[in-house]
């Protein structure tokens, strides 16, 4: 049985609400317990957070060796084309993290299309909504073994 964490960043807490044209209207509390479920169907257990704060989000990947978490499934919102820190952060923690974003950023403005994240990550989901955090927890748990 492992640990897995499920980070979500800035404004993120607004799914559901948040321009549900383009994020849908899946709340972020029906995500969690979508992967939670999954997430124990595979004899897993999830540890969900989320957080608009930056410094909150490093903390948070600072102590999953502490907190003995095994794969990270992050959304780091916005924070994702700005945050050298939280780069920074998953580098000097090693922990294995899959990123995730609802939208195809590519599509969108040219300053989404750059991630801080995407190159040190065990792979990237991008433009497939909510299922897109299910796939990553399938990969996530096929990573684990
Ligand atoms: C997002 C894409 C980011 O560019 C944006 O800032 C978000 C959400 C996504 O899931 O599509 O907050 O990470």
């Amino acid at each position: 049985m492992a640990k897995i964490l499920l980070l979500n960043g800035p404004n993120l807490n607004l799914l559901g609400s948040r321009e549900p044209a383009r994020y849908g209207t899946t709340t972020l509390a029906q995500i969690e317990a979508t992967l939670d479920r999954g997430a124990r169907e595979q004899g897993h257990e999830l540890v969900a957070a989320q957080s608009n704060a930056e410094h909150e989000l490093i903390e948070r990947v600072q102590s999953t060796k502490r907190d003995g978490i095994a794969f990270v499934i992050v959304n780091p919102g916005a924070l994702t084309h700005t945050s050298i820190a939280l780069r920074d952060a998953f580098l000097a923690v090693g922990v294995p993290f899959i990123e995730v974003h609802l939208s195809n950023v590519f599509a969108r403005e040219s300053f989404r299309h750059q991630s801080y994240l995407s190159d040190i990550a065990a792979g990237c989901i991008v433009g497939l909504g909510p299922i897109g955090y299910e796939l990553a927890l399938r990969a996530a748990c096929a990573r684990i073994g």
